[in-house]
């Protein structure tokens, strides 16, 4: 009779750990499956340029980590010197400038515009999404067609790139 109470707290033990793993294997499958999602290239880092008090420009910050992306914010009231500096077109201009590498990504642009520009690595400057269209990434608002990203060429031209 004093031997059940103690096999019943082993199954309670056994019960407890298998509980555990589950969530422990629930855990790993969740990281594996938001790994595959992230569509950063290895080690890929930007940095975002923004007006201290822009809410979409922090908005799209975090769009990026969300994709994966190491992110470094630096905040500035010089908006318009960051955007001259890396030869933004002034047409082109959005809020944020972020810089990638070599290249600039100007405004709301999606993450898979970024990885095409990373993985092709042209002789560009870089990306632009001009204005900021309602329902990009970092902007509420419903979308109203496609959003319509801009290669900008080192001769300051630009043409499509691609649509998002
Ligand atoms: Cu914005
Ligand atoms: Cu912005």
């Amino acid at each position: 009779m004093g031997r059940r109470p103690e096999r019943k707290a082993r199954r309670r033990g056994i019960w407890a750990l298998a509980v555990v793993a589950a969530v422990a294997g629930l855990a790993v499958a969740w990281v594996a499956w938001q790994g595959s999602r992230s569509t950063a290239p290895a080690g890929a880092r930007l940095t975002v340029y923004q007006n201290p008090r822009c809410g979409c420009c922090g908005a799209y910050v975090s769009y990026l980590r969300g994709a994966g992306y190491a992110v470094g914010v630096v905040k500035t009231e010089e908006m318009e010197g960051v955007k001259r500096r890396y030869r933004v077109p002034q047409q082109l201009w959005s809020c944020h400038t972020a810089v990638a590498g070599r290249y600039f990504v100007e405004g709301h642009v999606p993450v898979e515009a970024v990885q095409e520009l990373l993985r092709r690595a042209p002789d560009w400057l870089g990306l632009a999404l001009p204005g900021m269209p309602s329902g990009s990434p970092g902007m509420s608002g419903p979308r109203e067609g496609p959003l319509v990203v801009q290669a900008v060429t080192r001769e300051g031209l630009w043409r499509e790139f691609g649509r998002f």
